[in-house]
Formats: structure tokens, sequence, C-alpha cells
């Protein structure tokens, strides 16, 4: 088995690299994501606009210490190193942290109209940029290496992160 974690902004691709490593390493893959949503019994969107963000990043960081550890390749939220002592607990892990980098103007692209992305929904262009600026250092600072993902389709960058293991 092979344990590894995935970070990065939305629409980096950790979800769909996620899958495709677990396939090529014969493992497992989690999402965090929908880890929170199968034991929120709701969307992360819904939960969201009722519970509000703070609620929200209270229970990501305990579903985070639940699953930091275990032997899969954990793809997390975006927003997963907002928190110091989830950064911890990324760096405690004992996994490669691997950040997957997307140019905001990318990022913008992939994710127009998805109404799955409670926080991008609320942000205009400017303080969405500013968030993007906010957090490069953050998943920079987490990470064991980082893949600039704006120009390799999913299959590629599977492959380089294989190639630096
Ligand atoms: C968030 C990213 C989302 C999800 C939540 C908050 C963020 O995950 O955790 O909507 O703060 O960037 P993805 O990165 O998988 O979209």
């Amino acid at each position: 088995m092979t344990q590894i974690i995935l970070v990065g902004f939305m629409g980096a691709g950790k979800t769909t690299v996620g899958a495709q490593l677990a396939l090529a390493l014969n493992t497992y893959q989690r999402d965090l994501d929908q880890v929170i949503e199968q034991q929120l019994g709701e969307s992360i969107g819904s939960f969201f606009a009722r519970e509000g963000e703070p609620a929200f990043r209270l229970f990501e960081t305990k579903m985070l210490r639940e699953n930091a550890a275990l032997d899969v390749i954990l793809s997390t939220g975006g927003g997963i190193v907002m928190q110091a002592q989830n950064r911890d607990i990324l760096k405690q892990s004992g996994a490669p942290v691997i950040y997957l980098k997307t140019q905001p103007e990318a990022i913008l692209q992939r994710l127009r109209g998805n109404l799955d992305r409670p926080l991008l929904n609320q942000l205009d262009r400017e303080s969405f940029l500013d968030l993007w600026q906010y957090r490069e250092p953050l998943y920079q600072a987490v990470a064991d290496f980082t893949i600039v993902t704006d120009k390799l389709t999913p299959t590629e960058i599977t492959e380089q992160i294989i190639n630096q293991l």
C-alpha cells in the first residue's frame, strides 16, 4: 500500500488525480470532501449555507485528524491548509504531501458556473485572486513537492507523481 496526500486549490484536479493514482498504485483513494459529506449526511454546500464556514472548518479538521495517517491516497479540500493545526496534522502524517498547483485563471475557467463550490460562488474575481495568493505559500509550506498542473492532463500528473515518489 502507498500513503499519499494531495493538496491544492479547488479545481486543481485532486479528486481525479487521486483516483488515477489509486488505480496505478493498486490502492484506495479517500476523498476528504466525500468523507465529510457522508458523515454529515448532506452536501458541503448545504452545510456551509446553514452552519457557516467556521463550523465546516471544525468538522474538516476532525475528519482530517481521523484520516491523515491512513494507508490510502487522500485527496483534501482546497481550504485544508487554512488552519495551522491542519498544517501540523499534514506534516506529521508520515505521507508525502503533494501540492497540485494550478494558476488562478485556469481554475476560474475550469470551475465557471460550478454550483458545488460554496466558497467560490461567494467571491468576486479580486477576492478569489487574493485567496489564491494567500493560500499559495501555505500549500508550499506543507508540500514535499509541487506539480504545476495547468498544462498537464490528469494522466500526465499521475505519471509525474509516480516518478517522484
Ligand atoms: C473548499 C474547497 C472544497 C470544499 C469546500 C471548501 C475551499 O473542496 O472542501 O467547498 O475552501 O477551497 P475542493 O478543493 O475539493 O473543491
